[in-house]
């Protein structure tokens, strides 16, 4: 078993789905990942390769603190909210003043949103990155606010959150929907948090890398270069980000080398779409515009992004106005969504578990990327290795849609391979052995959501 600070006791590993004091075991030693982890408003995703705060992060993170501490679960967003840029941008890191420079590439001096995102209203006395991350805030707030209604209303936190969760995904609705056909679009290959997903390879060949002169790396003092992206990922990752960063962070009006509709993205945009109509309602608001907007970016999804040949959705390349031919985890990312075509997700249902993904059969937790794809790699990060938080949301898809023993068995799993692999930031999909970087927050978040749900009545693992 991989050694850890937490100290996990080999009962985790091996009773952590089945008895009683396993779970209790894993739920401590989760906490202590969560607890060593947070800075005193906010939580890192591991204090080595990742020592600020991520966006998407803290959504997956919020949902796992709210098990622990609603209040610093309330914390944990409305921090990230506190660097929302005024065209209602979250962006994808908000910077710890306290840490050097040196700890993390690219740092704030690389982004200068406080100067370059002046004009749409990046925040003066937070230094923050310009680019965004998946919409997943809206349902963690929603998640949050139901795991303790009480502390939430006492606190009026949705009264607080909801006008920026609007605002954000007014400024995705708005300006990135890039290609005119009602989808939110990404600009870079961090912003669907899949960094080095084979879905960019193709729109990342048109762009010209930075020479790797001219960064360096912080990433690799802490992490196996096996299992990171490129040095040449690295150069285009780079160049993207400093065009933006050089246009002032404009969206509409200029021409972006990578521009790209992904399925996973605005699966988690119309989840949170969903959880912004809960909100309105419980603050007695109108639900009718985010039930609307959610009926039309899923009608939008259908269209464009589903390929019943290929039995999941695909990304489009919008530079190039093509379909992108590979089989993503991103790809089943809609089962999040609840009103989709019958046959639909009768064949995301399929696909999930069929010689792609194999779960269930081949593979126990859903793999990042086509396990019979030309670029599978069971180590490199968005390549093939498979991630506790994207594995925490294909289970919840699986139960919505009905699918109850393959999400009992998927979330056994999750627990299962979580604890042995010491909160591992992921694993091979094969053999659960642990990748990246340990003791990593969201997984630890995962896994409190988890158990938490498992001993609520009606689900889980003692049905
Ligand atoms: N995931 C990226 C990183 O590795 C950027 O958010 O730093």
């Amino acid at each position: 078993m991989t050694a850890t600070t937490t100290g996990l006791p080999a009962r985790v590993a091996e009773g952590a789905s089945g008895d009683r004091a396993g779970r209790r075991d894993l739920r401590a030693a989760a906490s202590r990942v969560l607890l060593a982890n947070w800075t005193g408003a906010s939580t890192v995703p591991s204090h080595t390769l990742y020592p600020h705060q991520w966006s998407w992060d803290s959504a997956f993170i919020a949902v796992g603190l709210a098990r622990l501490s609603p209040r610093r679960a309330q914390r944990e967003l409305e921090t990230l909210l506190g660097a929302q840029w005024d065209d209602g941008r979250i962006p994808h890191i908000v910077f710890n003043p306290a840490v050097p420079h040196e700890a993390y590439f690219p740092s704030p001096d690389f982004w200068r949103s406080s100067t370059a995102g002046a004009a749409h209203g990046a925040p003066s006395d937070i230094e923050t990155s310009g680019i965004v991350q998946p919409p997943v805030h809206a349902l963690a707030a929603w998640l949050v606010h139901e795991s303790d209604p009480e502390t939430s209303g006492r606190r009026g936190f949705l009264e607080r959150v909801y006008p920026r969760l609007t605002a954000w995904h007014g400024y995705l609705h708005s300006n990135r929907d890039l290609g005119g056909h009602g989808l939110a679009s990404v600009l870079h290959p961090w912003e669907p948090g899949m960094d080095n997903s084979p879905c960019w390879d193709l729109p990342l060949e048109r762009v010209d890398p930075a020479p790797a002169t001219t960064f360096r790396r912080a990433d690799l003092t802490h992490g196996d270069a096996a299992d990171r992206p490129t040095d040449l990922d690295y150069g285009r990752y780079v160049r993207l980000a400093t065009d933006y960063r050089d246009r002032g962070y404009t969206d509409a009006g200029t021409r972006h080398a990578f521009v790209v509709e992904d399925p996973g993205f605005n699966a988690f945009l119309i989840a949170s779409e969903h959880a912004l109509a809960a909100i309105a309602l419980t603050l007695g608001q109108d639900p009718g515009p985010h039930r609307r907007r959610a009926r039309a970016l899923t009608t939008a999804l259908v269209a464009r992004l589903w390929h019943a040949e290929a039995g999941l959705f695909l990304c489009h390349d919008l530079r190039t106005d093509t379909p992108i031919a590979e089989k993503s985890v991103t790809g089943l990312l809609p089962l999040l969504v609840p009103d989709l075509p019958a046959p639909v997700v009768r064949a995301l249902l399929r696909t999930a578990s069929g010689e792609h993904f194999g779960l269930g059969s081949t593979t126990a937790l859903a793999p990042s990327y086509d396990l019979r794809g030309h670029s599978f790699d069971s180590s490199r990060y968005w390549r093939g290795p498979a991630w506790f938080n994207i594995n925490w949301a294909v289970e919840r898809g699986l139960r919505q849609h009905g699918a109850l023993t393959r999400a009992d068995d998927l979330r056994q799993t999750i627990l299962a391979t979580s604890g042995a692999s010491g909160f591992a930031e992921y694993v091979d999909p094969r053999t659960g052995r642990a990748r990246g970087t340990t003791d990593f927050s969201w997984t630890a978040a995962v896994v409190l959501d988890l158990l938490a749900r498992t001993e609520e009545p009606g689900e889980g693992a003692d049905r």
